[in-house]
């Protein structure tokens, strides 16, 4: 049996290209490598755990399962699938909620960060999501869960839920574990390389969106933050430097290493103009895809009934193993 790989965005906001290194290419290279089977999900469930507008919410989810496919998803080789079109992962999240000490959940800094900037408005969905996310990922016993560093200590936990869940009732899960690639797990903001890029980041400038304009990218390369001096160069010292060389590092398809070489003896300014053509090439198909996918609404209706039916008969005999071992059968 091959080995299998789940993973999810959230369909909250737009996507940006540190979603694509962190996640989407690091997807479709572990899918070239033709030895999983590929589960890639909306998580849309999550996407509500803050204020949403449902006419807004609808057109995203869509959106995303397009991008999945444009960025190079390809639904004969993985299952593209909405969250909310699979009960089981709601289901799963309620017997998770009843094992996990709140000290666990408490501990979470996403929530610590988010509740924070939410204030009162704090939903109870918002701390309960990590445990979503475990039920996500553990529903399918994946093998590699390819996310950011972001995700880290949400997957660490869906690890000790799965433990403690087997610890307790008998075996039923998987231990599942992290991939990344160091050089692009963590994409910084591009106007302040001490944050990561964020969707929910309300500095526009901050992010390149997979859907800007060749306009709106040449613009924000350029108002790009740099390093005092003026050498290309991937080192702790240069923060913003760095980031800019994991990009095009990532979007050329190139090592760091080989960007510092070829980059050696650019200023700023010419870096920034390589950097920005790189981006404007590679987003321009993506956006092609993007803008032919997103057209053909009865195409993107199959991929993702038939994603829903497969993740289904796969969650559902674990939903099932998990009842009994629970005792909430007759
Ligand atoms: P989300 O939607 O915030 O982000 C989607 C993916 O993009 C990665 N990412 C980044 N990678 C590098 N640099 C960045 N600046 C950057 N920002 C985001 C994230 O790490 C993630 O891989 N909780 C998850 C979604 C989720 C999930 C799951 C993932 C729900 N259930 C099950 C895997 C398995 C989230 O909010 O990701």
């Amino acid at each position: 049996m091959k080995s299998r790989i789940f993973s999810g965005i959230q369909p909250s906001g737009d996507l940006h290209i540190g979603n694509y290194l962190g996640a989407l290419a690091q997807w479709s290279k572990l899918q070239e490598s033709g030895d999983y089977e590929i589960l890639f999900c909306v998580v849309d469930l999550h996407a509500i755990t803050v204020p949403q507008d449902p006419v807004i919410l609808k057109k995203k989810i869509r959106e995303v399962a397009a991008l999945y496919i444009a960025c190079g998803i390809d639904p004969s080789k993985s299952k593209i699938f909405i969250q909310s079109e699979n009960p089981d992962h709601a289901y799963l999240t309620w017997i998770f909620d009843c094992i996990t000490p709140m000290g666990w959940m408490e501990r979470m800094t996403q929530y610590k960060d988010k509740s924070k900037k939410n204030g009162e408005r704090t939903s109870v969905g918002l701390f309960n999501y990590p445990l979503l996310m475990a039920s996500d990922i553990l529903l399918y016993d994946p093998d590699l869960v390819p996310v950011g560093d972001d995700q880290k200590q949400h997957l660490e936990l869906a690890a000790d839920v799965a433990e403690k869940f087997n610890k307790t009732f008998g075996e039923a899960f998987k231990i599942p574990k992290i991939f990344n690639q160091k050089e692009t797990a963590r994409i910084m903001s591009l106007s302040n390389p001490t944050a990561k890029m964020s969707k929910s980041d309300e500095d526009p400038s901050g992010s390149i969106l997979l859907l800007d304009d060749a306009e709106t990218i040449e613009k924000k390369v350029k108002r790009a933050v740099t390093d005092s001096g003026n050498e290309i160069q991937y080192h702790s010292d240069k923060p913003a430097i760095s980031n800019l060389l994991a990009i095009y590092s990532g979007f050329s398809g190139t090592s760091i290493e080989n960007a510092e070489r070829k980059n050696k003896n650019s200023s700023y300014g010419e870096f920034k103009a390589d950097l920005a053509s790189v981006l404007v090439e590679k987003l321009g198909e993506i956006q092609r895809r993007f803008n032919e996918l997103i057209k053909d609404e009865a195409h993107l209706n199959t991929v993702l009934d038939e994603g829903r039916d497969f993740a289904h008969s796969i969650s559902s005999k674990k939903i099932e193993l998990v009842k009994d071992l629970v005792g909430l059968r007759r």
